[in-house]
């Protein structure tokens, strides 16, 4: 068997990683007797500073054929985040219908948490963040500027579809888990879209009778994320809450560079892609300290959701056997001292 995957390492830090994590996902593929065929495309902020765009114009098409996308990560200092962002990662997710964001936050043994208490997978919980829609659907939004009373529109779709295809993920999840689900929404101020996604969870939820459902205001969810992260098992947010939630659950369990990411397209038209949870961080980019195991974790998730479950267990067993031993290298995030590449070396003995 052979799997065509594209790679999209980006921007800053998100090349890096996605160099390092390459002869893993390779080795896992061989230790597990398949193969894994990668073309590299080297679109980006680099290119749009060259050609005035981010990615190609035939770039949807291109992505297509492939059973799966690796994303590093897009974002350049000199140029503004909705130019990159709406110039390619954004138009992905939304043309191949990732409609699901699936982030799991875990305090892997041997990671210090910064809550004090908690240790060793105390932390295990993920967040179900609706993808394509929401607050980022972009439609109808508008600006009335350089007027003196200046107004910018932006607005906020829910539809039935996808809010019911990221809620029925979130409860098979609960189901195969610890049967607990917490929604997260802010239905006190936002009378429309919030109302009806509850109601959607209330509706779904009945399918699901040995699912307890918890449902929290996203303001009081944050507090409680700090303060009682280990309660939670599955949660299921808006795009712009689970994208807030899922930097906090990142932290809480030690790092942005261990948050991994699956954009799952649930109907219509494929590839899914996964990436990190973090982005192209230029405060450190260049320096060969970015922690690549978001990514191999990321890449773990792939091979997870092509059905390749050992290769997966494979990938997440080397990171936690790694992170659990106190003599291997560590990058700086993590308090250690070690660059990108050490990380990724010791990782391969593991495998
Ligand atoms: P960021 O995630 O890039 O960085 C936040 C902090 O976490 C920084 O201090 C960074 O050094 C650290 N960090 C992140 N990943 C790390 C890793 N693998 N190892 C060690 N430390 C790591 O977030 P930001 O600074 O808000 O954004 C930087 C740029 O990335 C912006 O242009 C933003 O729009 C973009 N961004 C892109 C994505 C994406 O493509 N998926 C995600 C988030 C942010
Ligand atoms: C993420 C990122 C993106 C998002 C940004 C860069 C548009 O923060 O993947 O978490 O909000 O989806
Ligand atoms: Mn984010």
């Amino acid at each position: 068997m052979t799997y065509d995957i594209a790679l999209l390492p980006g921007d800053g830090i998100g090349v890096e990683v996605v160099d390092a994590a390459l002869p893993i996902l390779e080795d896992a593929a061989e230790r597990d007797g398949f193969s894994v065929e990668t073309t590299r495309y080297d679109w980006g902020s680099e290119r749009y500073l060259r050609e005035g765009a981010m990615m190609p114009d035939d770039a949807i098409e291109t992505l297509e054929g492939y059973d799966a996308i690796l994303l590093g990560a897009v974002g350049h200092p000199d140029i503004p985040d909705h130019v990159t962002l709406r110039g390619m990662m954004l138009p992905i997710r939304k043309a191949f219908d990732q409609q699901v964001c699936k982030r799991p936050s875990v305090l892997f043994e041997g990671v210090e948490s910064p809550l004090r208490g908690y240790d060793g997978e105390d932390i295990d919980f993920v967040v179900f963040r609706e993808n394509t829609e929401g607050e980022y659907s972009d439609a109808g939004g508008h600006e009335h500027r350089g007027y003196p009373h200046e107004v910018a529109v932006q607005t906020a779709i829910y539809t039935r579809q996808g809010t019911e295809a990221v809620v029925r993920e979130a409860f098979e999840a609960a189901a195969e888990r610890e049967g607990h689900l917490t929604n997260v929404t802010k239905s006190n101020a936002q009378a429309h879209g919030m109302v009806f996604w509850d109601q959607i969870v209330e509706e779904v939820a009945e399918e699901y009778p040995d699912v307890t459902v918890e449902r929290l205001l996203v303001d009081a969810a944050s507090m409680d994320l700090v303060r009682r992260p280990d309660e939670f098992d599955v949660v299921v947010a808006s795009n712009l809450f689970g994208d807030i939630l899922t930097d906090l659950g990142a932290i809480v369990s030690g790092s942005m560079g261990l948050a991994p990411s699956a954009n799952i397209n649930v109907e219509g038209h494929s590839p899914s892609m996964f990436e990190p949870v973090h982005g192209s961080a230029p405060d450190i980019t260049g320096e060969g300290v970015a922690n690549p195991l978001a990514t191999v974790l990321s890449v773990s998730m792939l091979f997870d959701h092509l059905g390749e479950d050992d290769a997966a267990a494979a990938l997440w067993d080397a990171v936690a056997d790694q992170l659990a031993d106190d003599g291997a290298p560590r990058t700086p995030d993590l308090g250690g001292e070690s660059g990108t590449e050490a990380v990724v070396s010791d990782l391969r003995t593991r495998l």
